[in-house]
């Protein structure tokens, strides 16, 4: 079993301390990275520091962004020299950040050195399948993988410290950042947080190729009112609990040396300011000491906030609340040194922030080796970047990623003995839509699209009829009677439909959940000539597709699938690779179900067909297009019902097995996501009607069988009760087990009250 998921431990200070009913054991601690060695070196250096220089140290500009090689820095190095920039944002390249290293440490009184922050979200240079993608593979071996590779490349050009894994759990497909995390679900975002974390941080920090991990955005991002982004987030104590801080916490317990602060509210309180969350439950709680990093001018943006009526106060608020490092803004290092002079800002706040980087600076061993990645030529950040092997391990994480979502008559392996296909869509050939938003580092020209997959595929052997159709986002059907032409005198049709990778990512908010533009109907066009078509769809977020379902007989979702995109997608769709992922997050019918999640409540008048007055639409189905975890084979799989090694389990001996029998009913091998899910029947608090404990990816022979056992322990089980008291509850609680939160097989089992 997963044991990342982790407690999120109450906060005492907002519930009365209760006994409860059975000790939550111990959560996964994270690693110890403190030590008497690193407390002596920092109380040294910081006794030696004048206030502006501690301030300095919490100061992160921008830096130059992607520019690499001995790009002129303009401005920033006298700041390096007066030692009033501690980090950086946004710089990278082993020559540039080498010569950078070098003013900080050979020309500044201190010669503290610098840290160069960098976003590195889903691959460097090699750039992975975006987050949901990758999210899809349910498979967090691959993941931590991807983020390993990441972190090599990363660290070749010089960055110390990304600001991945975005664990913000998101159930508005509106909100265009859905794009950039795990999906809707606690539970699997908790297991990709830690292996993504890990990925990034590596077994040492200390080794030249670790770089700091960062969770973000702290916390409840993703619960923006309409899926505006930055917008409020107003949820329940519960909701925070159970949904969004888990993520953070398996982040934590990983080992994250990083959070950073999210721009939403919560409840009245800007996260930037927002001292319980950070200091009582990060801090004191959660016993966390890494490093809090503001958002890019989230500490200045307390005063549109409108709880800072000033930079100075805007300032003095967010180093209050524990935020070390103010990206951008420039307020800590302009606007608080005569704050602190003055005492208006504790020196002790100041000191605990410039301890939290210094900390940072010597776990990843930069006071001793600060030029950990620098070869004067560059030669390593060649070497190391866009490797044939890296390429192949994106390729592999890409097949990985696409999720078959319908495949009627099976018209999906195609054969490579098509003599004529049909190219058709607006992404066919759109290089940007392989790497996707948050590719920083990706540059266009390192992609294989679409058709140069196909291309490479077929040879020579099959004739490409190519027309693109459409464009991603008009009105424009001129180009729908050359799409249909290219589809009449073609053997099969494969369409590639979806949204331009700038309509979802930060600030990339959409009202509509369609296919932009005229995509839909162009499908619908080129489906009536009756050929077999497939649709491959390239998307940053779930999209309302229900009008291709029974006209498109195959469409297979493929995300921004990164450098290698285009061979991965042609792998699958002729059967190279039988598809195995599963969505990561729901696909509604529409806008108008949102939000709409598979761990949703019963309510005391669930859907029915039979009673009208029940919680349903007059005009669409209360279930989802596609529901969480769906996904097909080219093979078909059978579960036997699920068998509990005990009927029931005494409080004090929560541990459970659950075990299921797979079968492989189909002509050729393939790989089953097997998902187990558990519902607490009755509880003193409404519990959601299904919640994922539990996936094992398993590979199947035809014909074969396998026996998948899962345990169930204490927090597999437990709930916050009403006073938010993490507890097992005496009662009934029901296991689903199959390949989708919609299609399952059922076990029930009771813990006794005594
Ligand atoms: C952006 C994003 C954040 C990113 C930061 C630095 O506004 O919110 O995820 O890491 O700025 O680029």
């Amino acid at each position: 079993m997963n044991r990342e998921v982790p407690t999120v431990p109450p906060r005492p200070l907002l519930v009365g301390m209760i006994a409860v009913l059975l000790a939550a054991p111990a959560a996964a601690k994270p690693p110890v990275y403190a030590t008497p060695a690193e407390k002596a070196f920092v109380d040294a250096l910081m006794a030696k520091m004048t206030v502006e220089e501690k301030l300095g140290q919490l100061n992160q500009p921008a830096g130059v962004g992607n520019n690499t090689g001995p790009a002129a820095m303009t401005g920033n190095e006298d700041q390096i020299r007066k030692g009033e920039i501690g980090t950086y944002l946004g710089t990278q390249g082993a020559v540039l950040t080498c010569r950078l290293q070098r003013i900080a440490v050979e020309q500044s009184r201190l010669g503290i050195p610098l840290m160069f922050g960098y976003d590195v979200i889903h691959g460097h240079r090699t750039v992975f399948p975006v987050p949901l993608g990758e999210s899809a593979s349910f498979d967090p071996v691959e993941v931590q993988h991807a983020a390993r590779v990441a972190a090599i490349e990363a660290s070749a050009h010089g960055i110390h410290w990304t600001y991945a894994p975005m664990v913000d759990i998101a159930r508005d497909p509106r909100w265009g950042r859905v794009v950039e995390g795990a999906g809707e679900d606690p539970y699997l975002g908790s297991v990709l947080a830690a292996a993504r974390v890990r990925g990034f941080q590596g077994d040492d920090l200390r080794k030249p190729d670790a770089v700091l991990a960062t969770a973000k955005h702290f916390v409840a991002y993703g619960a923006a009112e309409g899926g505006r982004d930055y917008d409020v987030a107003d949820i329940s104590e519960r909701s925070l609990h159970e949904v969004y801080l888990p993520p953070f916490k398996a982040a934590v317990d990983a080992g994250a040396q990083s959070i950073m602060a999210a721009f939403n509210e919560i409840a009245g309180v800007p996260m930037h300011a927002h001292r319980p969350l950070i200091e009582d439950l990060l801090r004191k709680e959660w016993g966390w000491d890494g490093l809090l990093v503001s958002d890019y001018t989230g500490v200045m943006e307390l005063m549109p906030h409108g709880i800072a009526a000033d930079r100075k106060q805007a300032g003095a608020l967010g180093l209050r609340a524990g935020v070390d490092v103010d990206m951008v803004s420039q307020i800590y290092v302009k606007d608080l040194p005569a704050e602190v002079k003055a005492g208006r800002v504790p020196m002790a706040q100041v000191d605990a922030s410039v301890r939290r980087v210094l900390n940072a600076k010597y776990r990843l061993g930069l006071f001793e080796n600060p030029y950990r990645s620098c070869t004067d030529d560059g030669a390593h950040e060649r070497a190391m970047t866009l490797t044939p092997q890296h390429r192949a391990d994106a390729r592999r994480m890409a097949q990985k990623s696409l999720v078959l979502l319908e495949n009627d008559n099976d018209v999906l392996p195609l054969s490579k003995s098509v003599r004529t296909l049909a190219v058709i869509g607006p992404l066919a050939d759109h290089r940007r839509a392989m790497l996707g938003n948050w590719a920083v580092a990706g540059r266009e020209e390192d992609a294989v699209t679409p058709i140069e997959g196909l291309k490479a595929a077929l040879g020579d052997g099959t004739r490409l009829v190519i027309a693109k159709g459409a464009d991603i986002d008009s009105q424009d059907t001129s180009g729908f009677a050359q799409a249909v032409a290219a589809a009449k005198q073609a053997d099969a049709v494969v369409m590639f439909l979806g949204e331009h990778p700038d309509m979802s990512a930060e600030a990339n908010n959409r009202t509509s959940l369609d296919l932009p533009g005229v995509q839909e109907q162009l499908a619908l066009a080129v489906a009536a000539t009756g050929k077999p078509v497939v649709a491959v769809l390239l998307n940053g977020r779930p999209l309302s597709i229900g009008g291709l379902k029974g006209k498109v007989p195959a469409i297979l979702e493929a995300w921004f699938p990164g450098v290698e995109g285009g061979h991965a997608i042609t792998d699958v769709l002729f059967g190279d690779v039988n598809p195995s992922a599963k969505l990561p997050v729901t696909f509604p019918h529409n806008v108008g179900q949102v939000p709409i999640y598979y761990a949703h409540k019963n309510t005391g008048r669930p859907p029915s067909e039979q009673e009208k007055y029940t919680s349903k639409y007059l005009d669409v189905p209360w279930t989802p297009l596609y529901a969480f975890g769906h996904g097909l084979s080219y093979t078909t799989f059978r579960y036997d019902a699920p068998v509990v090694a005990k009927k029931t389990l005494a409080p004090s001996a929560l541990q459970q097995q659950v075990s299921v029998r797979v079968t492989n009913t189909g002509k050729r091998e393939g790989v089953e996501v097997v998902q187990l899910y558990v519902r607490d029947d009755v509880a003193t608090v409404t519990r959601p009607v299904k919640q994922l404990r539990g996936f094992q990816r398993l590979a199947l022979a035809p014909g074969e069988s396998k026996t998948v056992t899962f345990d169930l322990g204490f927090e597999d089980l437990a709930m916050y009760d009403d006073r938010m008291q993490r507890v097992v509850e005496p009662g009934t609680f029901t296991v689903y087990v199959g390949g989708s939160s919609d299609r399952t097989r059922e076990v029930a089992f009771e813990v006794a009250a005594q």
